[in-house]
C-alpha cells in the first residue's frame, strides 16, 4: 500500500467509524455489526500503527486511552462554570416562576430536562475538534482531563456539520449502574473499598492517572448547555441548540419536554421522579431552564448561579422499618463490620432487609437500640443506609446496641488500629471465617480461577478439615475428595476431577495474579500487576525495603507497609514456600530472549517524547531486552531515547551530562528491529498491546 493510498484509507475508515460510533452511542441505532465494526477498527489501528504519520488524536482508535496524566493541570475556564438554585418542593417552583412573571410578562415556556448526578464538564472545541475537557473544579478554574474525557464513548472527538468554530459544551459525566455494579464487584474481589455511589466512582475515575483504566470503566456523558460568544444571534432558545449540538455529534437526552405551566412542569417531574428507577444511570433531580435566550438575558445572574434556571431535586426514597437485630460479620483481613437486620420493607422498586452500620462510631453517633424504628434510604449506594433513627418510637426498656468486644465467629478479643474506626480480629490463622474468606479470594476467577471448588465446598473442606489453608488445596488428591458429601455438597466422581484438573491448571497461572491471591491487604488485582511489572519475582519483592517498594509508581506507602507486613510474617512465608513447592508461578514468565538478546542488559534508558508506538510498548522493549526504564535524568542514565516533541529540558541536561540521545530508529537497529509492526512479520511485543486494546472494543 502506498503512503497515498494508506492516508486515504485511514480517512474513510476513520470517518466511517466515526458515524457507526454516532448512530450506536448517541442515536441508539446501530448499522452495522458489532463483529463487522471491530474488524473496520482492527484494520485502522493497524494501518496507523504502519503509518503513523496519519495517526490524528481524533482517531477513533484513540477510545482505548494510553495517555497517562501525571498532574493535572488547573486551567482557568473561559465562561464561569456556574451552579444552580436548588428547590425541594412545589411551592419553591411556584415562588420561582412567580418571580420570573415579575420580570417578564409574555409568555415564559421552560425546558423541562433530567438533572444527572454525575460531575459537570466543560468540553472545548476548535474547529470541530475537542480540543480541552476541564472539570467545574471552584467555577472558576478546574482541572484539564482531557486525555481521560477522550476514552468516553458518548464524548465526540471530531463534529460533524455545521458546527461553530468555537464554542463549549456543558454537560455531566456519569457512571452508568452497570459500570458502577462491575466496578465494585471487581472492587470486592480485590479487596478493596467500594465506592458509595455512581457520582464518587465517575468522579475517582476521571482523576486517574492511567487512561486506559479510565476507558475499561465505561463512564458516559450527557450534555445539556451551549455556551460560545453571541450564542443568541444562531438559536433563539436553549432547546434548538441542544438540537443542533445532537445533529454535531453530542449526546442529549431525548427526555426533555417544553412546558408552559407548571400543572406540566408537575406532570414532568412527578412522572420522573417514578420512572427514574427504570433508567440505566443515576439521576437526582429535574432541572427547569427558561428556553428562550432573549427571555434569559432578561433575567439574568446572581454571582453563583443563573436567575433564569433552578434545579427542582427528589427526596432521596426513604422508609422507617425496625431494627431487629445486628450481625457482626468477619472479613477476610479479619474487619468487623456490623449490618443490621431489618423487618423487610419495600424501598425504590426493592425488599430491603439489611442495611450496613459501618463501624462502631456509626452505632454510637445513633445510639442505636435494639427494636428502635429507623429510617432508612437508598440513593446511587448498592447497600441501603440508616440515616436517622425515630425516638418517639423506642421502646421502653429498649437495649443498646453494643459493639461486641470478642470476635463472634472465634472469641478472640478484638483489636482496634490507631486512627481507625474499624476493629479486627486478630487471630488471622485461627478465626474461621477469615481463614476461609482468604481461601475463597485465591480461589477467585481473577486469581487463581479455581472454580469448580465454589464457596459451599470450601467451606465444606475446610469445616472437614481437609484444608486450614491455601497452600492445602495442593495436596487433595481425588482419591481424597470422592465420595465426600453433606447435604449441601457431594464430590462425585467429576466433581472430584474437576478440582484436581483446575488446581493442576492453576499452576500456570502468571506471577501477577499469584501475588494478588495470596490476598496481601491493599494488594488488588492493579497494584499485583504494577509491583510484577517492577520486581519481576517474589524473593525481589520479599527482599525490597518499604522505601523501595513505595517507590513504584502508584504503590504508596500504605500498600508498601502491607506488603512487608505480610512477608515478615512466618506463617504466610511457609504458605508461600509451600505453594512454590507445589510448582505455582513465583516469577514472571521471561518472554523476551535468550542471553544474546539480552542487549541491553544493565543499561539505564530514560524514555521521552512521543514515538510512532505507544510510550508504553516502547518500554516493555527495553524490559524484553534487558534494560532499565529510568523516569529522570542522572549521570547513571546510560542513552535518552528521543521522539518527537521531547522537552528542551531534558534535552539540555542530557548534553551537558553528555548522555547520548538515540532516535526511535537507532533504538530499533540496536535491538536488532529495523521495521515495526509489519504484517508479515511475526507479532512482536507491541502487537500484542495494540490486540490486548483493540479486545478491549
Ligand atoms: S445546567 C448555568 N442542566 O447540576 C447552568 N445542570 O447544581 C449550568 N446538572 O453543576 C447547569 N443535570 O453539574 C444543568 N440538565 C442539567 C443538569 C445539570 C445535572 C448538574 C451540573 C450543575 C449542577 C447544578
Amino acid at each position: 500500500m502506498t503512503q497515498e493510498e494508506a492516508r486515504q484509507r485511514i480517512a474513510a475508515l476513520s470517518d466511517e467509524l466515526e458515524r457507526h460510533n454516532y448512530n450506536y452511542y448517541i442515536l441508539a441505532k446501530p448499522t452495522i455489526s458489532d463483529y463487522e465494526f471491530d474488524m473496520k477498527l482492527e484494520e485502522l489501528a493497524r494501518l496507523e500503527h504502519e503509518f503513523p504519520e496519519f495517526l490524528l488524536p481524533t482517531s477513533p482508535t484513540q477510545r482505548v486511552g494510553g495517555g497517562i496524566t501525571k498532574e493535572f493541570k488547573s486551567v482557568k475556564h473561559r465562561y464561569p462554570m456556574l451552579s444552580l438554585s436548588n428547590s425541594y418542593s412545589k411551592e419553591d417552583i411556584e415562588d420561582f416562576i412567580n418571580r420570573i412573571k415579575k420580570s417578564i410578562d409574555e409568555e415564559v415556556a421552560f425546558c423541562c430536562e433530567l438533572k444527572f448526578d454525575g460531575l459537570s464538564i466543560s468540553l472545548q472545541y476548535e474547529n470541530g475538534v475537542l480540543m480541552r475537557a476541564v472539570t467545574r473544579g471552584d467555577g472558576m478554574q478546574g482541572d484539564d482531563v482531557t486525555t481521560n474525557v477522550k476514552t468516553i464513548r458518548t464524548v465526540p472527538l471530531k463534529l460533524h456539520g455545521d458546527y461553530p468554530s468555537f464554542f463549549e459544551m456543558r454537560g455531566e459525566i456519569v457512571m452508568p449502574f452497570e459500570s458502577f455494579d462491575r466496578l465494585n464487584e471487581q472492587r470486592i474481589e480485590a479487596g478493596e473499598d467500594l465506592f458509595a455511589n455512581p457520582r464518587n466512582a465517575a468522579a475517582g475515575t476521571l482523576k486517574l492517572q492511567d487512561s486506559k483504566e479510565v476507558a475499561r470503566r465505561r463512564l458516559d456523558n450527557y450534555c445539556y448547555y451551549m455556551m460560545m460568544d453571541d450564542l443568541e444571534d444562531r438559536y433563539q432558545t436553549h432547546y434548538e441548540s441542544l438540537q443542533a449540538a445532537r445533529k454535531w455529534g453530542f449526546n442529549i437526552s431525548n427526555f426533555m419536554a417544553i412546558c408552559k405551566t407548571i400543572e406540566d412542569i408537575f406532570e414532568f417531574i412527578d412522572y420522573w421522579d417514578v420512572k427514574r428507577h427504570e433508567l440505566p444511570f443515576a439521576i437526582d433531580g429535574i432541572v427547569l431552564k427558561v428556553n428562550r435566550y432573549d427571555q434569559q438575558q432578561v433575567l439574568g445572574y446572581t454571582a453563583k448561579s443563573p436567575k433564569w434556571a433552578i434545579a427542582y431535586k427528589f427526596k432521596a426514597e426513604e422508609v422507617e422499618t425496625e431494627l431487629k437485630s445486628v450481625d457482626f460479620q468477619v472479613g477476610r483481613h479479619g474487619t468487623i463490620t456490623p449490618v443490621a437486620n431489618l423487618s423487610p420493607v419495600l424501598l425504590a422498586g426493592t425488599t430491603v432487609k439489611r442495611a450496613t452500620l459501618n463501624n462502631e462510631d456509626f452505632i454510637r453517633q445513633f445510639d442505636l437500640h435494639y427494636g428502635d424504628t429507623v429510617t432508612v434510604v437508598k440513593g446511587g449506594e448498592i447497600i441501603p443506609k440508616i440515616i436517622g433513627i425515630n425516638f418517639d418510637k423506642r421502646q421502653a426498656g429498649a437495649l443498646p446496641v453494643e459493639f461486641v468486644k470478642t470476635c463472634p465467629a472465634c472469641g478472640t478479643e478484638l483489636v482496634q488500629k490507631e486512627g481507625e474506626a474499624a476493629w479486627y480480629c486478630p487471630n488471622a490463622q485461627g478465626c474461621p471465617p477469615q481463614v476461609k474468606g482468604r481461601i475463597e479470594h485465591f480461589i477467585g476467577r481473577k486469581a487463581m480461577n479455581i472454580e469448580s471448588l465454589g464457596e459451599g465446598k470450601v467451606e465444606f473442606l475446610y469445616d472437614a478439615g481437609l484444608i486450614k489453608d491455601v497452600a492445602d488445596l495442593y495436596s487433595l488428591t481425588y482419591d481424597k475428595l470422592f465420595g465426600l458429601s453433606n447435604d449441601k455438597v457431594s464430590f462425585k466422581d467429576k466433581t472430584a476431577q474437576n478440582i484436581i484438573d483446575a488446581l493442576e491448571k492453576s499452576k500456570s497461572v502468571p506471577f501477577e495474579r499469584v501475588l494478588f491471591a495470596l490476598g496481601i491487604r491493599n494488594v488488588g488485582e492493579v497494584v499485583a500487576k504494577t509491583i510484577v511489572a517492577e520486581y519481576h519475582d517474589i524473593d525481589t519483592i520479599i527482599n525490597a525495603s518499604v522505601e523501595e517498594l513505595s517507590a513504584i509508581n502508584t504503590v504508596g506507602e500504605v500498600i508498601a507497609q502491607s506488603v512487608k507486613a505480610f512477608f515478615e510474617n512466618p506463617v504466610n512465608m511457609r504458605i508461600v514456600e509451600r505453594l512454590r513447592a507445589a510448582g505455582l508461578q513465583f516469577s514472571k514468565e521471561e518472554t523476551a530472549k535468550s542471553d544474546k538478546e539480552q542487549v541491553l542488559a544493565g543499561k539505564s534508558i530514560i524514555v521521552s517524547g512521543k514515538f510512532s508506538i505507544e510510550r508504553d510498548a516502547l518500554k516493555q522493549l527495553i524490559e524484553d531486552y534487558g534494560g532499565k526504564n529510568v523516569s529522570s535524568i542522572s549521570s547513571k542514565t546510560d542513552y535518552v531515547l528521543a521522539g518527537d516533541n521531547m522537552g528542551p529540558e531534558k534535552r539540555k541536561k542530557a548534553e551537558t551530562l553528555g548522555i547520548p540521545i538515540i532516535s526511535e530508529d537507532d533504538f530499533y537497529k540496536m535491538i536488532g528491529k529495523t521495521e515495526m509492526g509489519s504484517k508479515t512479520e511475526p507479532k512482536t511485543e507491541d502487537d500484542k498491546t495494540l490486540n490486548e486494546q483493540l479486545s478491549l472494543f
